[in-house]
């Protein structure tokens, strides 16, 4: 492979980066002395190639790529992957649609925006992630997500251009990465503005969710997991960063059979941590999502249904 003149070896990983195929065959050919494959492979990159290939290397930065892995993955010079980022993040700019960012602690959205994240179990309304963007941070920061689900956090970030990382335990996508958050976090290079993170509310939809993850074992243990999570993820955020947590308080009738104030438990441990609550945000869902069947029986027993969720947001001090 090493042998190859390196217009081979740029197009073949351009085509491996994108996931095209046809290079295998040519590799066969120009290994067995075809020429007139090689002299093929060999031409300069046409109009059309330099046009992904500079997408590409926008697209792979955004998500978090280093300029030395894109330049290594790519076969080309750091430089070059540098001052192609350059031109392409201004002109991406231009076409950002314009927003306001919310003004309110109290958002209400009926259901999730199609444009981000792909079904899963747990996927909230990318219209969450997009009010916390535009509040917190600026296009091009850094934003981080160790429980990325259904990846609502990627679309969004992509939509209003921010580099992410994100991970699961259980990925469901390719742009996922694996990762298991209860070892803290993978190296990140960059530290982040923001970090997303939308656990398993405890042993809420358990079923649905991996077996290794944290909606396994005893509300002590998920607070355990919790108040890890507080740590690494203070240490993660850049200074003056912030971290907005997602929860769910609720009657828990099946285990303890208490109202989990996981909003208040999970607050307390994000204090210790060293960071400072700077905000509560309702994020309800509409009735619309309970079944006649949960009316009936909240009406029989006395009891309320949930159809609020906390979004709690911390900041590092500088
Ligand atoms: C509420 S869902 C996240 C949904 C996501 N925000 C979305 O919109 O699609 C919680 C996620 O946490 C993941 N998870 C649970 N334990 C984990 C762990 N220890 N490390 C990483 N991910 C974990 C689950 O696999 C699940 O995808």
């Amino acid at each position: 492979m090493t042998t190859l003149p390196q217009t081979v070896l740029q197009r073949i990983a351009l085509r491996k980066a994108l996931g095209q195929d046809g290079y295998h065959d040519a590799l066969l050919k120009i290994a067995s002395g075809d020429t007139d494959t090689l002299a093929e492979w060999d031409r300069p990159l046409t109009a059309d190639e330099r046009t992904a290939r500079k997408q590409l290397i926008f697209d792979l930065w955004l998500a978090g790529g280093t300029t030395h892995d894109i330049a290594r993955q790519l076969v080309i010079r750091q430089n070059a992957v540098f001052e192609s980022v350059q031109i392409t993040r201004d002109s991406a700019l231009n076409q950002l649609v314009t927003e306001d960012p919310p003004v309110y602690n109290v958002w209400n959205f009926n259901q999730c925006d199609p444009r981000f994240g792909q079904p899963h179990p747990g996927q909230i309304q990318g219209q969450v992630l997009v009010n916390l963007l535009l509040w917190l941070t600026e296009p091009y920061d850094m934003v981080v997500d160790p429980m990325a689900g259904g990846g609502t956090t990627i679309d969004v970030c992509k939509y209003l251009r921010r580099r992410y990382r994100c991970f699961d335990i259980d990925p469901r996508r390719p742009d996922i990465q694996q990762w298991d958050v209860s070892k803290g976090y993978p190296r990140l290079y960059r530290k982040p503005s923001l970090i997303f993170l939308d656990p398993p509310y405890w042993r809420l939809k358990r079923d649905e969710y991996s077996k290794n993850g944290a909606a396994m074992g005893s509300y002590k243990e998920w607070l355990k997991f919790m108040g890890e999570l507080a740590e690494s993820s203070a240490a993660a955020v850049k200074p003056g960063g912030h971290i907005a947590l997602m929860s769910e308080s609720f009657l828990d009738e099946k285990e303890t059979g208490r109202f989990l104030f996981i909003n208040r438990d999970c607050t307390v441990l994000f204090e210790k941590a060293g960071l400072k609550g700077v905000q509560e945000i309702s994020v309800n869902f509409t009735s619309g999502i309970k079944s006649f069947r949960d009316v009936q029986y909240a009406k029989q027993k006395g009891i309320l249904l949930d159809l609020k969720r906390d979004l709690l947001v911390f900041k590092r001090s500088k």
